[in-house]
């Protein structure tokens, strides 16, 4: 039997480069998707990432935090629109607000988020300098369900990069970047595709070609 679509809701900030990897993949355009994207909201107006989806046909928000008196009800306002959207999932793709407890309980292991770093290594802001500045060899991505303290949460996917001699923080960033284009939409597939499940908070992937998890060849990359 056809699996039903997971319909998927997606947060956004600003560019919304990777936002724009996940419409290549599963936009309206894609046939055969397994994911249908139902709402992108931004928290800031006028972000680009808006732009791509309307250009690619899917619904937008913008509730714009600066509208609420407190986190609690800005989170309340997003919980209300992507359930209203009938949202199953919701994908973190450079959303930049830190989301109260109560919003991440209200969807847990139903909320993902993209980092650009190797977790638990450098969690926060400014990762690719952190990473020069510790002369670490490889560098990348995580993509991980959402827990109440920062950048943590079950892991669901990885990719790595090398970090090479003369990278600067923006060529070491844009490498990241491109294993995050490649690394969001496989691991949001296995979702989709129910082979993703959490236990005692570790992610377990069901998915033979995904048995050693994804890594890109770092002296390829
Ligand atoms: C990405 O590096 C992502 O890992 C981080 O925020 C950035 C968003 O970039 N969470 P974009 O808006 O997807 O281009």
């Amino acid at each position: 039997m056809l699996r039903p679509k997971l319909k998927v809701a997606i947060l956004i900030s600003g560019r919304g480069s990777n936002l724009q990897a996940l419409i290549d993949r599963f936009g309206p355009a894609i046939p055969g998707s397994p994911i249908e994207i139902v709402l992108v909201l931004s928290n800031r107006p006028g972000a680009f990432g808006l732009s791509r989806a309307e250009k690619a046909g899917i619904a937008t928000r913008t509730i714009d935090h600066k509208g609420f008196a407190d986190r609690a009800a800005f989170d309340a306002a997003l919980d209300t629109a992507i359930r209203a959207a009938g949202a199953e999932l919701v994908v973190l793709a450079g959303f930049l607000r830190l989301l109260t407890d109560g919003f991440i309980a209200g969807w847990q292991d139903r909320l993902v988020n993209i980092h650009p770093a190797l977790l638990p290594a450098f969690k926060g802001l400014n990762t690719h300098a952190r990473a020069l500045e510790a002369g670490v060899r490889f560098h990348g991505c995580t993509v991980h369900f959402v827990r109440p303290d920062m950048d943590s949460g079950p892991i669901i996917a990885q990719a790595v990069v090398p970090v090479r001699p003369e990278d600067d923080e923006n060529s070491l960033g844009l490498r990241v970047l491109a294993a995050e284009h490649r690394l969001f939409p496989q691991a949001l597939r296995l979702i989709a595709e129910g082979k993703v499940r959490v236990e005692n908070e570790r992610a377990i992937v069901t998915d033979a070609a995904f048995a050693g998890g994804i890594l890109y060849n770092p002296l390829g990359a």
